[in-house]
């Protein structure tokens, strides 16, 4: 019997996105790599055809219809995603993804904030984009890097943060969700280990904004970072949020074009935040791109998709594990990122004989070799659900990790 969504009409869902309607070879395809990139419904890729058709003009520059439109849109963006996230439109600046936001504020943060001998947070279970700024800032500057690391099942310990925090902690940097083992931190109580001690938090939001409610404000986070592509806007855009009071204190970091307000022969002043963070022509497409994705989640609903991908995710489990050979990793509760060896054959294997079949799984060590090492591995194959993903596309997975099996007897 086919097994149904409680939370979603997936059908449904899937005649938004065009991209279901090809096939791989003859199969359907079944696409289980979201924690990379995700799909575009139409009234995504309507409003950025309806943009160049309409409105195409750059923002902020012109005083003529099209570029009153475009920066209007453009600015529209910026309060939706503010609403979306429990903040003020000036706290939100966009960017070109989640590394470009942890990138951008580790510069600022630098140049105003950390000084020599300060210490850093952060954790192994990192992606590349939350460890690397860091772990430079640190051997640059003489500042300490400490690093975190995750219980045997791929938790982090509150205990263990309270013994490593000191005085000199200026930031702890964390990722929400991990894009390897599913693993949802608990913010909020992270956050008050921060603020107990005066150090600021970053929380990397790129596996969590696109699939669960998170207010800001409530959790009392000082930096989110999360990249558009992952909820179902364009390639080329992120957001940067960051509290006011942190934005009027710190320095950008790239200068130029539309982020002053005068500049003399001697000197520049900065335009308001968070206009002060945007040097140059942004991404205009990108930005009305990602308003266009929140419509479409907040009309299926935020909460409605995080209890689908949770559902998906223990099927996941609960088939996978069945398979003889096959290792998962991570905690038992878990977002809707799964990850697995099987046997000694190579997630790249894995990867190739399933795309034959038209799935679609990410194999490697998906931009945490801190956590691969950690793991005494070198990768891991990794499927990763949204809220086009069905109970059969995980049945399809496990029937055909069998075949892979046959293939590398
Ligand atoms: C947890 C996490 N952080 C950061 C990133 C980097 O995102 P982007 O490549 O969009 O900048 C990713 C991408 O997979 C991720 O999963």
């Amino acid at each position: 019997m086919k097994l149904m969504s409680k939370y979603l009409d997936v059908e449904k869902i899937k005649e938004d996105f065009p991209i279901f309607q090809r096939k791989i070879g003859n199969n359907q395809l079944i696409y289980l790599d979201s924690a990379s990139t995700s799909h575009k419904p139409i009234s995504v890729l309507d409003s950025i055809s309806n943009f160049y058709k309409l409105h195409n003009s750059n923002v902020h520059r012109g005083i003529y219809t099209l570029s009153e439109e475009a920066t209007t849109l453009y600015e529209e963006s910026r309060l939706k995603v503010a609403n979306f996230i429990g903040a003020n439109d000036n706290e939100i600046i966009f960017t070109h993804g989640t590394t470009e936001s942890i990138n951008m504020v580790a510069k600022s943060l630098f140049s105003s904030y950390l000084k020599k001998g300060d210490e850093i947070i952060t954790t192994n279970l990192e992606h590349h984009s939350n460890f690397v700024p860091w772990q430079y800032l640190s051997k640059k500057y003489g500042l300490k890097l400490i690093i975190w690391e995750i219980s045997k099942e791929g938790n982090l310990d509150l205990g263990k943060l309270e013994n490593l925090i000191t005085d000199k902690t200026k930031l702890i940097a964390v990722t929400h969700i991990s894009n390897v083992l599913g693993t949802i931190n608990p913010i909020d109580k992270i956050a008050k280990i921060a603020h107990k001690n005066n150090s600021l938090i970053l929380i990397d939001g790129a596996q969590s904004v696109p699939h669960t409610q998170i207010n800001v404000k409530e959790l009392n986070i000082d930096i989110l970072a999360f990249s558009g592509h992952k909820m179902l806007a364009t390639t080329g855009i992120g957001v940067l949020y960051v509290k006011k009071d942190i934005l009027d204190k710190i320095d950008p970091s790239s200068f130029g074009g539309g982020m002053i307000s005068q500049v003399t022969q001697e000197d520049s002043m900065w335009a308001p935040i968070p206009w002060k963070f945007e040097a140059g022509t942004p991404n205009i497409e990108g930005a009305i791109s990602i308003s266009a994705a929140i419509d479409y989640l907040n009309k299926v609903g935020l909460n409605n998709i995080h209890n689908h991908e949770m559902q998906l995710s223990k099927y996941a489990s609960d088939l996978l594990v069945k398979i003889p050979g096959l290792q998962l990793y991570g905690p038992n509760i878990k977002s809707g990122i799964i990850s697995f060896n099987l046997g000694k054959i190579h997630p790249h294997d894995i990867s190739t004989v399933l795309d034959t079949q038209g799935i679609a799984v990410r194999g490697g060590h998906h931009c945490c070799m801190p956590l691969m090492k950690s793991l005494c591995i070198n990768g891991t194959t990794r499927a990763s659900f949204y809220l086009y993903n069905t109970f059969e596309d995980i049945e399809y997975l496990s029937k055909f990790l069998l075949k892979v099996k046959e293939v590398f007897k």
